[in-house]
């Protein structure tokens, strides 16, 4: 182990992020009234450049006058290459500030960047004298920001998660798709033949890398990594297999573009009743274990140890964490 200790960001629960853009008032309106962890209030790519104004004032309006109670509140911004960016901070964090938890910085594509907002945003929160401080949820996908991840996830400590924004990473390293996450048919392996010289095809997952890299990244600076958008709102099975994926990897969550997605996200990141159980029986051989002096006992027919206990502890948080919400 090392002598270094990673700070855990604020702790909160973030298996559902769903997406509402702010130009659409009731839609708003609903997402305040609905089951997400988190809702994020779009200013970004679901808003046209025409309606860009028209969206920070309707937010503005939503942040003070709607009930967001047990909700985690957030906006995504504009990039920092564009110039609608200073104006959505400025104008939203001075006039409901205090009524916003988190702030998505899409595109993050260097520290700096990270630096920037930050200095931006604490002139603003000591302007007006907030006592809370607003967090920050960067989203990785550009080559650039895949590139930079690490020093990305360390830039500020009012760093909370990192988000797969798989549609812009497509499209930034020039992947040969144009669907919203989800396996792609051309990403397979072919067995050898069998005895009759039939080949199977075997898709695999071309998000793999990308997702496991940046929760490496969100873990070993102590915050969430949270998969992005699955495109095809129909196909309710397709995302259940992205998010089951993701949630292997690690990952507390996944976005909701759709309402359709948000109980399915909040049921697919809360631990099983199963592999709680599993958890707590682990945690309780282990201590039998430590009391009759070993380290490793098995469990099931399987070999289990110190690190099982850590292993089942996370099962363990998490369902508890759940249950208190
Ligand atoms: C999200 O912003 C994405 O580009 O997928
Ligand atoms: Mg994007």
């Amino acid at each position: 182990m090392s002598f270094t200790i990673v700070d855990q960001c604020t702790p909160r629960l973030n298996r559902s992020e769903q997406a509402v853009p702010g130009s659409n008032t009731r839609f708003l309106e609903k997402a305040a009234q609905g089951a997400a962890d988190v809702v994020f209030l779009d200013l970004e790519d679901a808003v046209a450049p025409s309606d860009k104004e028209m969206a920070r004032k309707n937010i503005i309006e939503a942040l003070n006058d709607l009930d967001w109670s047990g909700k985690t509140v957030s906006i995504r911004i504009n990039g920092l290459d564009t110039h609608y960016m200073y104006r959505d901070v400025v104008d939203i964090v001075e006039q409901a500030g205090d009524k916003l938890d988190l702030i998505m910085i899409p595109k993050a594509g260097i520290a700096a960047d990270i630096y920037a907002l930050d200095m931006l945003v604490t002139q603003i929160e000591d302007a007006k004298g907030y006592a809370k401080r607003i967090g920050f949820e960067m989203i990785i996908e550009t080559a650039l920001g895949m590139e930079n991840v690490h020093e990305i996830a360390a830039a500020s400590p009012r760093n909370e998660s990192l988000h797969f924004g798989v549609a812009d990473y497509a499209a930034s390293t020039k992947a040969r798709t144009t669907n919203i996450g989800g396996p792609n048919a051309d990403y397979h392996v072919l067995t050898d033949p069998d005895g009759d010289g039939n080949r199977n095809v075997h898709w695999g997952d071309m998000w793999h890398y990308a997702v496991a890299r940046m929760v490496v990244a969100a873990r070993a600076n102590g915050l969430r990594p949270i998969d992005g958008p699955f495109g095809d709102i129909g196909d309710a099975d397709g995302y259940t297999a992205q998010a089951k994926r993701s949630a292997v990897l690690g990952c507390e969550g996944k976005w909701a573009i759709h309402p359709s997605q948000v109980e399915l996200a909040n049921t697919l990141f809360t631990p099983s009743g199963e592999e709680v159980t599993k958890a707590k029986r682990i945690i309780e051989a282990m201590e039998q274990a430590q009391k009759e002096g070993k380290g490793a006992v098995t469990l099931d027919g399987r070999l289990i140890d110190i690190a099982s206990i850590k292993q089942a502890e996370v099962v363990v948080r998490k369902a508890e964490e759940i249950a208190a919400k």
